[in-house]
């Protein structure tokens, strides 16, 4: 049975792209698997890790269990169960809305408690023989021979933790310039913005098609 864990962060709701771009991949997943999916999601923006989480698991780490403060406990369990929903899964979708020049604090804040927890410390490899799709989304461009070329400090960043440290077999689904239909300074790239998120909802559908044929196969085998 593939099961399926699916991240969004983007605080924009219904104008979301990368949520937009999620639903296709998720959508094309669990269509072409059929019957075999289950999906387990979390939404950031609705449900944020609390500020003071983080701390008190990091340290947490660092004190013998029974002489934990009853915060610690609390922030460790929180800790396990954001670890269990993601170690549970065969494949990740994970939303990546670009805000201020990198990743959403809502995902730095998931990423940074996730790795608390033993089973994603790194060296684990917790995402050996697993999907991570990364689906990017960012409203201006960074392509190279743009003037913002080396700016995008989001996506780098993802890949190194999803595929290099934790090793899941890593995919980028993306798509940029989504400011342009709001910015009249970026009228004249209004074309070449739909173009992207046409080109980024193909590729959503591919890879959701590539993905549940993996898994299809491997459970035929
Ligand atoms: C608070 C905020 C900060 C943003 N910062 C940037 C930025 O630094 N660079 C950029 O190209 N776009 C920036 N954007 C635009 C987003 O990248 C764009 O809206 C993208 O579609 C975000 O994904 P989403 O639609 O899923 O939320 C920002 C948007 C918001 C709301």
């Amino acid at each position: 049975m593939t099961r399926i864990f699916r991240l969004d962060a983007s605080i924009r709701g219904e104008a979301s792209v990368s949520r937009a771009l999620s639903d296709t991949l998720l959508e094309t997943l669990t269509s072409e698997l059929g019957d075999v999916a289950s999906v387990t999601r979390r939404d950031l923006a609705a449900d944020p890790v609390p500020p003071t989480a983080w701390s008190l698991a990091a340290n947490a780490g660092f004190v013998p269990e029974e002489q934990r403060t009853a915060e610690q406990v609390d922030a460790v369990a929180y800790a396990r169960t954001l670890a269990d929903e993601a170690a549970a899964a065969d494949v990740l979708i994970i939303g990546a809305p670009f805000y201020n020049f990198g990743v959403s604090q809502h995902t730095k804040a998931w990423l940074d408690i996730l790795i608390t927890d033993s089973r994603f410390a790194p060296g684990t490899q917790p995402g050996a023989g697993k999907t991570a799709l990364l689906v990017a989304s960012r409203g201006g461009g960074y392509s190279e021979g743009t003037p913002r070329y080396g700016w995008d400090h989001g996506t780098p960043w993802l890949v190194r933790i999803f595929r290099d440290v934790f090793g899941y077999e890593t995919e980028i689904i993306e798509t940029e310039l989504t400011l342009a239909e709001h910015t009249p300074a970026m009228a004249h790239l209004v074309d070449l913005a739909k173009e992207h998120r046409a080109r980024a909802h193909e590729a959503a559908a591919e890879h959701g098609k590539r993905v549940a044929a993996i898994y299809t196969d491997a459970a035929a085998a």
